[in-house]
């Protein structure tokens, strides 16, 4: 019988990914999913260090493993992402247990480094070495599919187009623990989503940390981005193409007009602003002005006027003033982003911002969150009403976490991303619907998702 793992994701959608993939190609090793890690061999935690606070979390499941691990010497731990591109060495030193450090470059290489330390109980490894090209991984969906609690619907899938960043925006760990930018082959890219299409997905989203620069490093084999979502959203059975993260300063006018040219690519961007002050934005590196980014607003609407338009936001950058704080309010009030991740800021090892003066005061800047996620409820919410009674294809995940007496509700999303449930009756209940569309006309809007009813057959 094989060992059991479990894999705990802290972090992005890449981690997501990853550990989704690393499930599979232990799978295919013959390892089996534990429940828990109460009952694992091994536990893999996937890391995230963008921020203070997911840095933290690492530390406590360390700490967690450690005392459940006390009684079982032949279980182990392999921590992975960036906290250990990080600190790998430290947590091999301090956390005995921990026999495998990996990072984002390294992840080729873990399911064997994971056997080896399986067969040989001193060995500890470590996978840190950045790479200059694009590492491919296996080919892992032939063993049993494994899904990940955060995993998207059977229809849905994530398919890596680069890794790394190159921009050292101030504020940001990433280019240190990714690494530089390195695009996959165009031609890798394409296999898999072909791949993905045969198995049954309909949506798939265009992954890397800074897509629109996607074939500005020699990967992507003379292809820039642009190019390769016109490849992507051609090939037949695509019902859904998206992409994520973008940068406004990177973003080619050829990739704004997809947005009207290809009917799969569906209506929705996340184009992280950071900041609504053009005197925040110079000092965070972020090479594009509040003009700019209205500009490319204007041309994104132009092109598909029902774009949906989400965000990322940093409250108290240093030397972030009031008044600048005014301003990002102000951007939000005329964008009308429908959903946004907002964050205050927080210093991480090693990046410019950590130099800059004056810190904002945690209360203050605490207070500069609270006022922007009300304003963003309330454009969210005025948003989702807008919907009401209009018509949209919904693409199931699966049944609604929170069901109703006398009805089945089943859960899933509208072309720009939003969340549908629709409730049938008992008495027409459907066959499963995970991974079907289905016409749905949108009844009512709650806080952040919307509730429709069927409109059509599903398909
Ligand atoms: N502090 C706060 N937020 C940050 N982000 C990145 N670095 C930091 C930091 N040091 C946010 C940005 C980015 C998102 C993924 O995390 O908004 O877009
Ligand atoms: Fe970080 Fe800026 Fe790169 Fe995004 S673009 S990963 S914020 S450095």
């Amino acid at each position: 019988m094989g060992k059991r793992f479990y894999i705990v994701t802290f972090g992005c959608q890449m981690n997501v990914n990853d550990s989704d993939w690393l499930s599979r190609a232990l799978l295919a090793r013959d390892w089996r999913e534990a429940s828990g890690e109460d009952d694992a061999d091994l536990v893999v935690l996937n890391t995230c260090s963008v921020r203070e606070k997911p840095e933290q979390k690492v530390h406590s499941a360390l700490g967690r493993l450690g005392t459940l691990f006390r009684d079982r010497p032949e279980a182990f731990a392999a921590v992975g992402g960036c906290v250990a591109q990080q600190l790998g060495p430290e947590l091999l030193r301090r956390y005995p247990f921990v026999r495998l450090v990996f990072g984002t470059d390294g992840i080729a290489e873990t399911p064997n480094a994971l056997e080896q330390v399986a067969r040989e109980p001193h060995l500890q490894l470590q996978l840190l070495d950045f790479l200059k090209a694009y590492p491919e991984r296996e080919d892992a969906w032939d063993g049993p599919a494994a899904e990940h609690e955060d995993s998207p619907g059977p229809a849905q899938c994530f398919v890596n187009i680069m890794q790394g960043c190159d921009n050292f925006c101030a504020y940001c760990i990433v280019p240190y623990t990714r690494g530089r930018q390195k695009s996959r082959h165009p031609e890798a890219v394409l296999r898999e989503c072909r791949r993905q299409i045969a198995r049954g997905v309909r949506d798939i989203t265009l992954l890397g940390q800074n897509v629109n620069s996607y074939g500005q490093d020699p990967g992507g084999a003379g292809m820039g981005f642009a190019e390769l979502l016109h490849a992507v959203a051609a090939l037949p059975g695509l019902e859904r193409l998206r992409f994520t993260t973008s940068h406004p300063k990177d973003i080619a006018p050829e990739v704004v007009r997809a947005f009207g040219e290809l009917p799969n690519l569906c209506p929705h961007l996340h184009l992280p602003l950071q900041s609504g002050s053009d005197a925040v934005l110079r000092r965070m590196g972020r090479k594009y002005d509040t003009a700019r980014y209205l500009g490319i607003v204007r041309d994104l609407q132009e092109a598909r006027p029902d774009i949906v338009l989400g965000t990322d936001i940093i409250v108290g950058f240093p030397g972030e003033t009031d008044e600048d704080f005014e301003q990002t309010l102000e951007m939000m009030r005329t964008v009308r982003f429908e959903s946004s991740f907002s964050f205050k800021y927080s210093d991480r090892p090693g990046v410019a911002a950590v130099n800059m003066k004056p810190k904002v005061g945690s209360d203050v800047a605490g207070q500069r969150l609270a006022r922007l996620q009300e304003l963003q409820n309330e454009i969210t919410s005025e948003a989702l009403k807008s919907r009401v009674g209009a018509l949209e294809t919904v693409l199931f995940d699966g049944p609604s976490k929170v069901q109703s007496p006398g009805a089945v509700h089943w859960r899933g999303r509208d072309a720009a991303g939003r969340v549908v449930n629709v409730p049938f009756a008992s008495s027409q209940i459907p066959s499963d619907l995970a991974g079907k569309m289905m016409p749905v006309r949108i009844m009512e809007a709650k806080k952040h998702s919307l509730i429709g009813e069927k409109a059509g057959e599903p398909w």
